[in-house]
């Protein structure tokens, strides 16, 4: 199975065992809802123990889940790269899982201004009240500089969120290894199967299965995926202390939705390619934001290291960031919201507030808004978009 291409692992991953009795099995497999498993006997639980305690994903209770849960992790696992996974119920909570269980009162961490928006949230509500503090950088040559005594990781996110610009992870890696540093990364965007960090010297993975590994915009998911045994064995540690679980449903969901990433991710682009060709030609748009994009300067970087594109850019519109609301109040095939990799379109009118944390944007008081491009037609997608330009304000 190691040996056939992604796409096809991702098909067969968790496939049922045939009933001994009638030879059959679903094609499917099942959500497998449990709050607790049963043993045959004590001995059986001694076994189970036994192997636990060596590290071995032994289930003696509901909260890591069961068949579903395990063939997810694999998932992740075969995607990523990587050697172990933890699940959780939400992106958000599997980086905030990461955080506590690889840093310790008293730690420090260097943290992209590009990451996710919340990410500053749990460094402010979260972090800081356990004696954790954060230091934003800009650019991977502030790094050397900024590293502390007390610095234990480094935590990015490529390509960044908003921009998009692309971080060159293994620079990244050998600054990491120089100072002795975790580096972790989300890797959202990439889902690991167009961007695989692990195998480009990240330590940790993070994902926001909620977006393209579902798919459909009908479930919260994260994931954590490691490498190194004993990163794994702390991670496990911390999800176990904090009693998170994922619903058997949302892991069955997220099994069904990552069936068709392939088609989705590839469909994504090729709508994307179509979009930004036509929003090139715009008078309005200054600047697209797109790895994937000729034009971006992160194009060079997305080409060595990226396998493919997806729905995700945002542009710079050469108007103030109010004058742009009413265009975006009248799309009317772009849903006005925050989450992305769905099967949908999506807008978002950027607040300028947010912008200022991003020493990458040099747009001033432009309008940023960011697009997800779902898989709508795209020349349905092009004429929304067309009506909507003449709604820009002029003063
Ligand atoms: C880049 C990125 N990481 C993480 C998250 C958090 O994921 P969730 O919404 O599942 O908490 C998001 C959500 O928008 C995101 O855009």
């Amino acid at each position: 199975m190691t040996t056939h291409h992604l796409d096809t692992r991702l098909l067969h991953i968790g496939a049922a065992e045939f009933d001994s009795e009638t030879g059959t099995a679903p094609v499917s497999i099942p959500a497998i809802r449990t709050s607790t498993v049963r043993f045959k006997n004590l001995e059986v639980l001694d076994r189970a123990l036994t192997k636990r305690a060596a590290g071995e994903r032994v289930v003696t209770y509901g909260i890591a889940g069961l068949d579903t849960h395990r063939a997810l992790e694999e998932v992740f696992m075969q995607l990523e790269g990587g050697s172990y996974c933890v699940l959780a119920p939400s992106g958000l909570s599997a980086i905030s899982i990461a955080f506590l269980a690889l840093l310790s009162t008293g730690d420090h961490m260097l943290v992209s201004d590009c990451v996710y928006g919340p990410v500053r949230t749990v460094d402010q509500t979260l972090l800081s009240r356990l004696g954790i503090s954060v230091t934003y950088f800009s650019s991977q040559d502030q790094i050397a500089e900024l590293v502390q005594p007390n610095t234990k990781m480094i935590y990015v996110e490529s390509p960044g969120s908003l921009l998009f610009e692309m971080l060159d992870m293994p620079a990244l890696s050998e600054i990491a290894q120089q100072h002795g540093l975790i580096l972790a990364t989300d890797n959202t965007w990439g889902s690991g199967y167009i961007y695989k960090p692990l195998t480009l010297g990240a330590d940790v993975s993070i994902v926001a299965g909620t977006k393209y590994i579902a798919g459909h915009s009908d479930v919260m998911l994260g994931a954590i995926i490691v490498k190194d045994e004993k990163i794994a064995a702390r991670i496990h540690a911390t999800q176990y202390a904090l009693g998170n679980s994922l619903s058997a449903d949302d892991a069955w969901l997220s099994l069904r939705g990552v069936k068709t990433m392939a088609v989705r991710m590839a469909q994504h682009a090729r709508n994307t390619r179509e979009v930004s060709a036509f929003l090139d030609s715009r008078p309005e748009v200054v600047r697209i934001f797109d790895p994937a994009w000729h034009k971006d300067p992160g194009h060079a970087l997305w080409q060595r290291d990226c396998t493919g594109a997806n729905g995700m850019l945002s542009i710079e519109l050469n108007c103030p960031a109010l004058a742009a609301k009413p265009f975006v109040d009248a799309l009317t095939l772009f849903g006005i919201g925050f989450s992305w990799g769905g099967f949908e379109s999506l807008v978002q009118w950027v607040n300028p507030a947010v912008l200022a944390n991003h020493a990458y944007w040099k747009g001033k008081d432009h309008a940023l808004i960011r697009l997800h491009i779902g898989l709508e037609s795209p020349s349905d997608l092009i004429e929304d978009l067309t009506q909507a330009f003449g709604k820009i304000q002029h003063n």
